[in-house]
C-alpha cells in the first residue's frame, strides 16, 4: 500500500445490489451493522433482479408441497436441508420483508385475495406476482428502502476487483474508485454478484452479469459447487433484442407449438408444458431443429389485459398476433460459491447469496420462481450472521494501472470468443469433446487477459477476467461430472474429455 491510497472500513460489506444484496444489507443494518453496499450497476435495471418476470413462490399450500416440487425439478438433486432452510423461512422473509417493510402490492383478485399464479413443475397455484415485471417492482422500492437507511451506504458504479486475503480471512475488497484500487476493510464481506449470463451470446441476464464473485471468490480460494448446471429458459423471443417470456403463461395456458403447428411438448413429458425447464428447453431446440420455429401461443390467454408489460414488449418489436417465436437462452446458474445454510462460504468472514451462491437448493435443476425467495432468504441470514466483526486493515494486493491504455477492442473481441465458447460448447447438451475443446479455448483466453492485467485495472478487463475464470470453472466442473442430470445433459458420454483432448 502506498501513502496516496485511500482506506475505508464497514462492519460489513455487501457487493452487488439484487434482492440478495439488498437483504442482507437490511439485516446487517438492522442489527446495528454499519453497511456499505457497492454496485457495478448505475440503474436499477442492472441488475438481474430487475429483470425477473414471474414472481416469488410461497407455501401457501404447504411447505412440503413446494420442498417436493423443488426436489422433483432437480431430479432429486437438491439438497433437502437447504431446501427446508428454504421453505421453512419463506412465508415470514416474504411477510417482513415484501409486504411489512417495502408495502409491495402484490396482484390480487376480485374478491381482494393474492392472484397466486403457477409455473412449470408447481403443484399449485402459489406465485405471488406484479402483471409479470415482479422482480422490478420489489427492487426499486427496496433499493430506495436501503438507500435510505441510516446505517447503509450505497455507492453505485462502483466495481469490487480483488477480495483482500490474510491467512485464510477474507478483509474486504479493492475496488476501482480510484485507478490503482481502493481498499475497503470490513470485518465480514458478502457477495451478492448475481449470475453469468454475459458468458453466452444471448441471455436473460443484464450484460454485467460476467461471474465477478464468483471468479473472485475462487481466486481467493473459495470452493465451488454445481457449477456446471447452468439452466437455459425455454420461452425467449427468437428474434433481435431478446427479452422472456415468462413461465407463468404457461401456467396460465399459453401452449408451444411446433413448425408444423403442432403441440408437442406431451410426447417428451407426462407434464406436457409445464415439465421441469431443463426439459422443455432440450425440446424446444430439438422442435426448432426439426420444424424450423417454435411459438408460444398465448391466444388461450387475456394476454394484452393480464401481461401488459409482456405485450409492451412484443408491440416494441413489430409482433402482433398470438404466437410468439421462442427459442431456449441462458437464464440462471443453478450453483456457485459454495456456501452453508447462512451463506457462508469456505472462506472465514466471506458469504454469497443470491444467484452467485451454491446454497444446493436448486440441485441440477432449479424450480421456476425460487430465485428471488432465495435470494431473500439467504441474504436475511447471511446479514444477520455477519454482523459483529471488526474490520481488520491489513497489506492490500498492489493493483498496477502502468499501462492504462488496451490495444483497441480487446476485450470486447476476447469476450466475443469467450462467448462462441461457451454457446457451442457448454449450453443445452454437452459432448465431453467438446468441453475438453472448451477447457483448451478458455486456458488459452485467460493467459493472455493474465497477462494484460498485471499492468491495467479498467473495469472491462476485470470482467474479462471474471468471465474467463468463471467459464474455466464451469467447463472443469462439466468434464468432471460424467453423470448426465438436469441442465447438464451428456451426449456422447462414452467419450472422454481425456481421450479427445488427446486425439485433438
Ligand atoms: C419466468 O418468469 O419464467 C422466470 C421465473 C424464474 O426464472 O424463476
Amino acid at each position: 500500500m502506498t501513502d496516496s491510497i485511500t482506506t475505508e472500513t464497514a462492519d460489513v460489506l455487501v457487493v452487488g445490489s439484487g434482492i440478495a444484496g439488498c437483504a442482507a444489507a437490511l439485516a446487517a443494518a438492522r442489527d446495528g451493522a454499519t453497511v456499505l453496499l457497492l454496485t457495478k450497476a448505475e440503474r436499477p435495471d442492472d441488475a438481474s433482479t430487475d429483470w425477473a418476470q414471474g414472481g416469488i413462490s410461497t407455501t401457501c399450500d404447504s411447505p412440503e408441497a413446494l420442498k417436493s416440487d423443488i426436489l422433483a425439478a432437480s431430479d432429486g438433486t437438491a439438497d433437502p436441508d437447504a431446501v427446508d432452510v428454504l421453505v421453512e423461512n419463506a412465508d415470514s422473509a416474504v411477510e417482513d420483508v415484501l409486504f411489512e417493510t417495502l408495502g409491495i402490492e402484490f396482484d390480487e383478485t376480485d374478491d381482494g385475495e393474492f392472484d397466486y399464479t403457477r409455473e412449470a413443475a408447481h403443484s399449485a397455484d402459489r406465485i405471488l406476482h406484479v402483471d409479470a415485471a415482479t422482480g422490478t417492482h420489489i427492487l426499486r422500492p427496496f433499493l430506495n428502502h436501503v438507500d435510505e437507511h441510516e446505517r447503509i451506504e450505497v455507492r453505485q458504479d462502483t466495481a469490487a476487483l480483488e477480495l483482500i486475503t490474510h491467512e485464510g480471512r477474507v478483509h474486504g475488497v479493492v475496488s476501482d474508485d480510484q485507478p490503482t484500487g481502493h481498499p475497503i476493510f470490513a470485518g465480514a464481506t458478502i457477495l451478492a454478484t448475481g449470475g453469468i449470463g454475459a458468458l453466452y451470446t444471448r441471455s436473460t441476464n443484464p450484460d454485467d452479469a460476467t461471474g465477478d464473485g464468483i471468479a473472485m471468490a475462487a481466486l481467493a480460494g473459495a470452493d465451488v459447487a454445481d457449477i456446471e448446471y447452468i439452466q437455459f429458459h425455454p420461452t425467449v423471443y427468437d428474434g433481435d433484442d431478446p427479452f422472456l417470456l415468462s413461465e407463468a403463461l404457461r401456467g396460465e395456458g399459453a401452449i408451444l407449438r411446433n413448425g408444423t403447428g403442432e403441440r408437442f411438448m406431451t410426447d417428451y413429458h407426462p407434464q406436457g408444458d409445464l415439465a421441469p425447464r431443463d426439459v422443455v428447453a432440450r425440446a424446444v431446440e430439438t422442435e426448432r431443429q426439426a420444424t424450423g420455429e417454435v411459438v408460444l401461443d398465448v391466444s388461450p390467454l387475456d394476454f394484452e389485459t393480464e401481461y401488459p408489460s409482456i405485450a409492451a414488449k412484443c408491440h416494441k418489436r413489430g409482433i402482433e398476433g398470438d404466437e410468439i417465436p421462442v427459442a431456449a437462452c441462458e437464464h440462471f446458474l443453478c450453483g456457485g460459491i459454495d456456501v452453508d445454510e447462512y451463506g457462508r462460504t469456505s472462506l472465514d468472514h466471506l458469504y454469497a447469496v443470491g444467484e452467485c451462491a451454491g446454497t444446493g437448493v436448486h440441485g441440477a435443476n432449479r424450480l421456476a420462481s425460487t430465485s428471488l425467495l432465495e435470494g431473500l432468504v439467504w441474504g436475511l441470514r447471511a446479514g444477520k450472521d455477519a454482523g459483529g466483526f471488526e474490520p481488520q486493515p491489513v497489506d492490500t494486493p498492489i493493483l498496477r494501472d502502468s499501462d492504462p491504455e488496451l490495444p483497441e477492442r480487446f476485450a470486447a473481441e476476447k469476450f466475443t470468443r469467450l462467448q462462441q465458447t461457451m454457446d457451442e460448447h457448454l449450453s443445452l447438451e454437452r459432448k465431453p469433446a467438446e468441453i475438453a475443446r472448451a477447457s483448451a479455448v478458455l486456458r488459452r483466453l485467460k493467459g493472455e487477459v493474465d497477462a494484460y492485467i498485471r499492468t491495467r485495472t479498467a473495469r472491462d478487463l476485470y470482467e474479462l477476467r471474471n468471465a474467463s475464470v468463471t467459464a474455466l470453472l464451469i467447463a472443469r466442473a462439466a468434464s468432471e461430472n460424467t453423470e448426465s442430470r438436469g441442465c447438464h445433459y451428456i451426449v456422447d458420454a462414452d467419450d472422454s474429455p481425456a481421450e479427445q483432448l488427446a486425439d485433438d
